[in-house]
Order: structure tokens, then C-alpha cells, then sequence
């Protein structure tokens, strides 16, 4: 069998239970863990000047390459050009672009210096597999190096309609990259449907069966490939955390009142604001639940010196403070709002407390956060998973309370039909949903997308 190379820009810690940002590196390190390779990619380090070097570390069956980045091609690559670019244009936020010709530069730079680093590594029957936005030229960049190896590519994040990407000057060489990869696998069919609207409407290109296509002289294939879990042993886990101190802790400080949960980085695409005004509305709305409720908010915050980034943190003190001066009661506070993150296992009991979990992205390419919930809960006794309908994950959690995360008064009734719910209706919501998780686990995920890249 040949062996699997992953690529990304984030590698998971190498540390053992240090916490590992964002779903991606969750995933992918799941995966890996299984079935062993290579997982290539920012060591997370900077430095100012000089040369870097590629560090090689082996733990269990995972071989971590990583190398750090030059502080010029960190500002260009990371903080501009995909989380300043790219990340808000794949999320439908063209008015929080910021495009710079530099930044476009770097990008370039860092995807060639990647490869080039990466290729010495590389055998001819490894089977390379390159993640999210940050690395599209990447394949290409390979071949250019001559690698003839099977390369796929799956984009973790949503994939805008043709009308929104064009707006950004480089579409073309954007999508062009990503045709020079044998197989690319987006989260949802709706991303898919974005993507090969592009090849046929912009790219002038042929669109035929299961995804294939023709363009830019390449031939490929676009579909997808739901990211899941493990839900079985997250149930475990969840189960175990129930009793854990910090659990106990939770369920102490809450003194018999229903807890809805959010957990999120701190990051616009996550409607956090919005959020924030559903609960208020949800307060002034249905007085009977003042004192009977409370809101734990987790963000830790993500990517703070991307300007964007700064701003979204400070809007969402002034909410929680507004929130908090304007309902608070001197043994009540409605709204906990806490900027720093939690280990997997401790999430787990968290999640398992709460009677709803509060997950309405603006837009989102799946959400791990919504199915992790719903693994955690308690099968006699299951919480309400209450979900943006633009969430990767809605197209399949078909048991949850979908809600328009920018109609804040629909998002209030969304909770407070969750807070009322029979026991009847949350277990049949709960059983539908945990089968779908179930099926499409991340097991299941990383196979259909091998077994379609091993056989293009
Ligand atoms: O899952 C999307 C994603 O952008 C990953 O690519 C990334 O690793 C994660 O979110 C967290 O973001 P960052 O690596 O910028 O901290």
C-alpha cells in the first residue's frame, strides 16, 4: 500500500494533549493516527531572519515534518493573504476583504517554498493529500517540480459562487490550481455545485458525470466528502467526563438552570455577534426564562493580529457587557462569555451538561462543533442542537433546530422551542442525527476520499 502524505498548514501539536487548534488538525490527526504517513506542514514558529530547516519527529505511526516561517512570509502568506483574503471571500464576506498584491506574492512564495521542501521527502507512489485554502498552488506547484504522484486536495472552508469569487483579481490562477490536483474534495454538495459552476460558466470548461471535468487542459474530479467524528467515542468519553471535577463544578455553578453552549474560535464567519443579540432578544422576549437560563460562550481567540480579527473581539465585550448590565440579577448572570480555550475531554462534559447547543455560523464549511455536540449527549436525556442553516453540518444534522442566523428573532424562537422540547421529540432528534453521524464518521470520510483518489 502506498504511503499518505498529508499537507497542511496547521499541524496538529506534536505534544500530547496540548490543545490543537481548529477542526482541521483535529481531523487530520484522527485519521493519521489510524492509518500512519507523513504529515507535512508550519511548524507554528516564525523567524525574523536567516534560513529555516525542516524538523522531522516521529510519535506513534505519524511522521511530523514542519518547518517554521519567515516573519515577511507570515504576514504576506498567513495573516494576508489567506486570512485576510481568502478566508473572508470563501466566506461570502467581500466587504471584509483586504487584498494586497504583496500578499499574493507571498502566498505564491510560501505554496513553492512548500513544495520544494516537501518533494526531496516524497516517494513516487505516495499518495499526497493537500488541505484548505492556505495551500491551493500547492499540487501544482508539485508538478511543476515534476512529481507525477496521485495529489488530491480537499478545502476544509465553504466555496463561493462564481459571481462572489470573481471579485478577487487572481480567481482564475486560484481555480486553475486547484485543477492541476487529481480529486478535490469540498464538504458539501452545495460547494460542489459552486465550484463546477465556475468551470462551466467562467473557466469555459466541460462539466460531465460524478464531479468529472475538463478545463485549463486538465482533466479532475469535484466532489463531496462530509467531514465527520468518531461519535461512538466521544459518547464514551462524554460519559466518562460527566463525573470529571470540572463537570461537577459546571453543574454546581448553574444551580438547576438550563445551559445553552457555544464553542467557537473567536472569528466572524462564526456569528458570534449575532448570537449574542438572539440571546438578548430571547430574554426581552420570554421574561419567564430570566434567572432559569444562562449562556456559556467559549471563544478562545484566533488569528488576533488580523485586523478584522480585533474588531469582532471588541464588539463582542461590548454585547456580553450590555447584556450582562442589562439583565444580571446579584445572583444571576445570564450571559458567561469566556475568551480562552478548553481541553477536548473537558468540552465533552460541558457539552453533555447543556440542554442546547448554540451553533449559528454565518458560514461555515462544516461545523465539528455541531456534531461533537450531539455525540455528547446523554441518549435518555439529550440536549437540542440548535443550528445555523448555513452551517456544512445542516445538510446533514437533519434532527436539529435549523435557525437563520441573521434573523435574530427567528434564532430566539429556534431556543426557546429548544428549551421547551418533550423528551419524546429530543430523543427522536437526537437517535436521526446520531445514526447520521454515525454513518458519515471520519472514518468513513477519509476512506471515500482515498478509495476516489486511488481510483481516479
Ligand atoms: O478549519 C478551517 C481552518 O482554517 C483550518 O485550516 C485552520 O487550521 C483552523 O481553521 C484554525 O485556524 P488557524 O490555523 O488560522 O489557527
Amino acid at each position: 500500500m502506498s504511503r499518505l502524505v498529508v499537507v497542511s498548514n496547521r499541524v496538529a501539536p506534536i505534544q500530547e494533549g496540548k490543545q490543537s487548534s481548529g477542526g482541521l488538525a483535529v481531523a487530520v490527526h484522527d485519521a493519521l493516527s489510524e492509518i500512519g504517513g507523513v504529515w507535512f506542514g508550519w511548524s507554528g514558529e516564525t523567524y525574523a531572519s536567516g534560513s529555516s530547516k525542516v524538523k522531522t519527529e516521529t510519535k506513534g505511526k505519524i511522521t511530523y515534518a514542519t518547518m517554521p516561517l519567515a516573519r515577511r512570509d507570515y504576514d504576506a502568506f498567513y495573516k494576508g493573504y489567506a486570512n485576510a483574503t481568502l478566508w473572508p471571500l470563501f466566506h461570502y464576506r467581500m466587504e471584509l476583504v483586504d487584498y494586497h498584491r504583496r500578499y499574493v506574492v507571498g502566498y505564491r512564495r510560501v505554496n513553492e517554498e512548500f513544495a520544494g521542501r516537501l518533494a526531496p521527502m516524497l516517494q513516487p507512489d505516495d499518495l499526497v493529500w493537500v488541505h484548505d485554502y492556505h495551500l491551493i498552488p500547492l499540487g501544482r506547484d508539485l508538478r511543476m517540480m515534476g512529481h507525477r504522484n496521485r495529489i488530491g486536495f480537499f478545502l476544509h472552508i465553504p466555496f463561493p459562487p462564481p459571481d462572489l469569487l470573481t471579485t478577487c483579481s487572481d480567481h482564475a490562477f486560484l481555480v486553475q490550481s486547484m485543477c492541476a490536483y487529481d480529486l478535490i474534495g469540498f464538504q458539501t454538495e452545495n460547494d460542489v455545485e459552486n465550484f463546477l459552476s465556475y468551470i462551466r460558466k467562467v473557466a469555459g470548461g466541460t462539466v460531465g458525470r460524478g464531479g468529472r471535468f475538463e478545463a485549463y487542459g486538465e482533466k479532475s474530479r469535484a466532489c463531496a466528502f462530509p467531514i465527520g467524528i468518531y461519535p461512538d467515542r466521544l459518547a464514551e468519553q462524554a460519559a466518562a467526563s460527566a463525573d470529571a471535577r470540572q463537570t461537577k463544578r459546571l453543574l454546581r455553578s448553574l444551580t438547576g438552570k438550563d445551559l445553552i453552549v457555544g464553542v467557537d474560535r473567536l472569528d466572524y464567519s462564526k456569528g458570534l455577534d449575532r448570537r449574542f443579540d438572539a440571546y438578548e432578544t430571547l430574554l426581552e422576549t420570554a421574561p419567564s426564562l430570566r434567572g432559569h437560563v444562562t449562556f456559556m460562550q467559549i471563544a478562545p481567540p484566533s488569528r488576533s493580529d488580523v485586523q478584522s480579527y480585533r474588531e469582532i473581539r471588541e464588539v463582542l465585550e461590548g454585547k456580553a457587557g450590555h447584556i450582562n448590565g442589562r439583565f444580571a440579577e446579584f445572583d444571576w448572570v445570564p450571559l458567561r462569555y469566556l475568551n480562552k480555550s478548553f481541553q477536548r475531554e473537558q468540552l465533552t462534559g460541558f457539552f453533555r451538561t447543556a440542554r442546547v447547543g448554540f451553533v449559528t455560523p454565518l458560514r461555515d464549511g462544516m461545523n465539528l462543533v455541531a456534531k461533537e455536540y450531539v455525540a455528547c449527549q446523554d441518549p435518555e436525556d439529550p440536549g437540542v442542537l440548535v443550528l445555523s442553516q448555513f452551517a456544512g453540518a445542516a445538510a446533514e444534522l437533519d434532527g436539529a433546530v435549523t435557525v437563520n442566523p441573521y434573523d435574530t428573532e427567528y434564532v430566539a424562537e429556534g431556543l426557546q422551542r429548544a428549551l421547551s422540547m418533550t423528551i419524546e421529540e429530543r430523543r427522536s432528534r437526537w437517535a436521526s442525527m446520531m445514526s447520521v453521524l454515525r454513518t458519515n464518521d471520519l472514518g468513513a470520510w477519509r476512506r471515500n476520499f482515498l478509495r476516489a483518489l486511488r481510483s481516479r
